[in-house]
Parts: structure tokens; sequence; C-alpha cells
């Protein structure tokens, strides 16, 4: 399988802009499967509920699902983006999974970090894994890393590879996302953005990691990022590696779980 992500640099509320932009970043670009940032058309650091509101979209319905759909198409590709969702007045914090035959599923951001939760509800969606290319693929979206709950349940699912999408601003994310795919035999895909935003007053200024990776399940680095620059990368993964879960002839890593003293 091959597989890629797209680290972007959006400008806030510039949705046209930036949906613009990573089209241009795709030209020519060929994988199964490409993974991009948290918010990646709308920006991050929403002011409050009323703000995220007026950003957010149906999903399927709204403009960037559309256009991510449009794009996967023209590449023969499949997307995992991240974007602000409206449902019946409530907004979510959310992933779109999108091909060339057209919208296939969403996730909504389980742990919600900081300030998100003045603008986001909590996901509420059960956990579900997408057939992408002959993959099992599982989404969880950024703070959900400091959860170990959140990918032990997607490999206990039978997830082959966790796409990630992401707006870090938390340093320890990128390595301990090696620690995710060695406690489960997955790969990941993280997808960053770069840049920074400071729209709120009393709070600090967000400096975002870039370092988007993609990780296998021996915990290598196949592929990572620069902290500052927009880029396109992809890599080929061999998906039977994720599928066993023997560390040794000894040890199977889901099967050795002691879930007769703890849970
Ligand atoms: C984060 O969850 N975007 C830090």
């Amino acid at each position: 399988m091959r597989v890629g992500f797209v680290q972007n640099r959006p400008i806030f509320a510039g949705v046209q802009d930036n949906l613009d932009r990573i089209e241009e970043l795709l030209l020519g670009q060929s994988a199964d499967l490409f993974v991009l940032p948290e918010l990646f058309a709308t920006g991050y650091q929403f002011k409050d509920m009323e703000e995220s509101r007026s950003l957010a979209e149906l999903v399927p319905g709204g403009l960037t699902t559309s256009r991510l759909t449009a794009i996967a198409k023209k590449n023969n590709t499949t997307i995992i983006a991240g974007l602000a969702e409206i449902k019946d007045d409530q907004v979510y914090n959310a992933a779109v999974i999108t091909g060339p035959n057209g919208y296939i599923g969403k996730y909504r951001k389980l742990h919600l970090f900081d300030t998100e939760k003045n603008c986001f509800q909590q996901g509420n969606l059960p956990f579900q894994l997408f057939d992408i290319a002959g993959a099992k693929v599982g989404v969880m979206i950024c703070f959900d890393w400091r959860f170990p709950e959140t990918a032990r349940n997607l490999a206990l699912m039978g997830a082959d590879l966790i796409a990630h999408p992401s707006n870090l601003v938390l340093t320890h994310c990128p390595q301990a996302m090696i620690t995710r795919c060695l406690e489960n035999r997955v790969f990941a895909i993280t997808a960053d953005r770069v840049g920074m935003e400071n729209r709120l007053e009393d709070e600090e200024q967000l400096n975002f990691l870039g370092q988007s990776q993609v990780v296998d399940p021996d915990g290598n680095v196949l592929i990572r990022a620069s902290k500052t620059e927009e880029e396109v990368q992809i890599i080929d993964i061999d998906l039977e590696k994720a599928r066993d879960k023997f560390l040794n002839p000894r040890n199977h890593i889901l099967n050795d779980r002691r879930s007769d003293l703890y849970r």
C-alpha cells in the first residue's frame, strides 16, 4: 500500500484558499491514501462555539467534503482530513474519509484539548474501521494520542493503520506515536500543520510542530517532515507487518494482555 501525508500552513478562515493550496500540493502526487491535518481548511484556534459554528460544515454535503472528493477523484486516491462539522446545531472537531466514489465516513474527536472544549462538542460516534485499498484503517485526531485507549481500541478492532490528522502543539507527540505503534503493532500516519496562531487574548501563542510522519509497527519512523515547511511525503508500507502481532514465537502483543487482572 502506498500512503502519504500533506503538511500545510492554513490561513485562519481562508477555507477556499486553503483548499486550493491542498489541490496544488497534491498535483501529480499518487498514493492509495493521503492524510491531511486536523482542521486543515479553517485553521485551529477558534474564539468560541459561535466562531467554530460559523465555519463548520455538513459532513457530507459541505464545501470541504465536496472539494476533497473532487481532489480524491482527480488523484485517484482516498483522503482523510480534519474539519469542523455541524450536525443538529452541534459542532464537532471531526475527520472526513472520502474517495473517488464519494463520501466514505467520518470520525469525531473524542478527547478535546484545552480551549477546544469551548468550541466543540465531544465526539460521540463509536469507533469504526474503514476499508481503504485492502487496509483496515482507524482514525483518531491529534490529542487522542494522549489516551492510549484510543489506539488500543482501534487495534483490538483489527486496525492495520491509524490515520491521525493533527495540529500538534505538545512536543512529546511525534515520539509518543512511536510508542502507540509499538504497543499495538500498527502503522500510524500523523499529518500535522506548520505555522502559528495567536487569536486568543488570554492564551499563549500556538506554535504548530510540523514533523508529520509515518511510523511502522516496529516503531520505525519511516518518513518525517520538517518543523517549518509545507510538504507532501509518500511511502510504500507492507500491511502484513501490522497483521503479525507476535513479537517472538511466545509473545503476542494483544493475546498476552492480562485482562483477568486489568481492563
Ligand atoms: C490538539 O489536540 N490539537 C493539540
